[in-house]
């Protein structure tokens, strides 16, 4: 177990809290293994209505760790766990809310297509340099992206790299709102009250017909998978994490 994972109840509400500051919260294998549990476990309570993601401020996720990816560019296992947290996200049977304040690279962002409800702060920006990192999409977000925010948005996003400030997540429909830095917890917390409120079985309903079915998700997820693995062997992704792990010195 870890705990960079901290896993809350607040009535209703389950939080699951990413909290790693010193690595801006880059997400490792445990924390993985840790949220997917706590996704899982929320969705099989009935006293859980709802999900909540929330980072430290000014760090939502800066990504996977990339230590553990250099692990799998080096010939070592990657593990499964991040499969079974993005699997359990993808088809969460509950509501998901995330409130995001700050770093959101890679997975950091693409965690935030798979809630119902998003809120950010103006300092956030939203960043996938996957291709920039010689590597691919994934999360499917390769599915989600287009579908969310059009084929250019989505295009600048994942093909181009281009960070998007709150505000353009929100006129491009990646989250739902932009908040002050003082206000996220009460206002993300807020939110998820007011989808907590909501009767469970008519809001269930109407959340799966609006998804349909997640098996196209769950199998690009898959798709995406094979070709990431396969890129983070490559000499670009080994290029790209050499010179991230080597910036710092000298
Ligand atoms: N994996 C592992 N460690 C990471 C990390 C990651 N994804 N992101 C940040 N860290 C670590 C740094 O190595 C540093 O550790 P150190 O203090 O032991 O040297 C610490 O977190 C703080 O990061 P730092 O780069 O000093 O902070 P910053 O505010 O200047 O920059 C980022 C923050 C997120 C912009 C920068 O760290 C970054 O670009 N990280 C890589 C993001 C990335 O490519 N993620 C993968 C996406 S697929």
């Amino acid at each position: 177990m870890t705990d960079h994972i901290v896993v809350e109840r607040r009535g209703a509400v389950q939080i699951v809290r990413m909290n790693r500051p010193d690595k801006k919260n880059a997400i490792t294998r445990a924390m993985y293994a840790a949220m997917a549990k706590a996704l899982t476990d929320g969705d099989a309570d009935d006293a859980v209505r709802v999900h909540v993601i929330f980072g430290v401020p000014g760090a939502f996720s800066s990504g996977n760790d990339l230590a553990d990816f250099m692990v799998v560019a080096t010939g070592g296992d990657g593990g499964m766990e991040v499969f079974d947290f993005l699997t359990a996200l993808a088809t969460a049977a509950k509501p998901v809310v995330s409130g995001v304040d700050g770093i959101a690279v890679g997975i950091g962002t693409t965690i935030n297509l798979h809630c119902d409800l998003t809120l950010a702060t103006p300092r956030t920006e939203f960043r996938t340099p996957f291709v920039d990192l010689g590597i691919v999409p994934e999360a499917g977000s390769s599915l989600i992206a287009p579908a969310l925010l059009g084929r250019q948005q989505a295009f600048a996003l994942l093909g181009l790299c281009e960070g998007f400030s709150a505000d353009r997540a929100k006129a491009a429909g990646l989250i739902y709102d932009v908040v002050p830095e003082d206000d996220l917890e009460a206002s993300t917390l807020d939110l998820a009250d007011r989808v907590a409120a909501k009767p469970p079985e008519a809001l269930k309903i109407t959340r799966d017909l609006m998804l349909g079915s997640r098996e196209a998700l769950v199998a690009r997820i898959k798709e995406e998978g094979v070709h990431f693995r396969a890129r983070l062997k490559s000499d670009e992704a080994r290029a790209a994490f050499m010179a991230f792990m080597n910036r710092k010195k000298g």
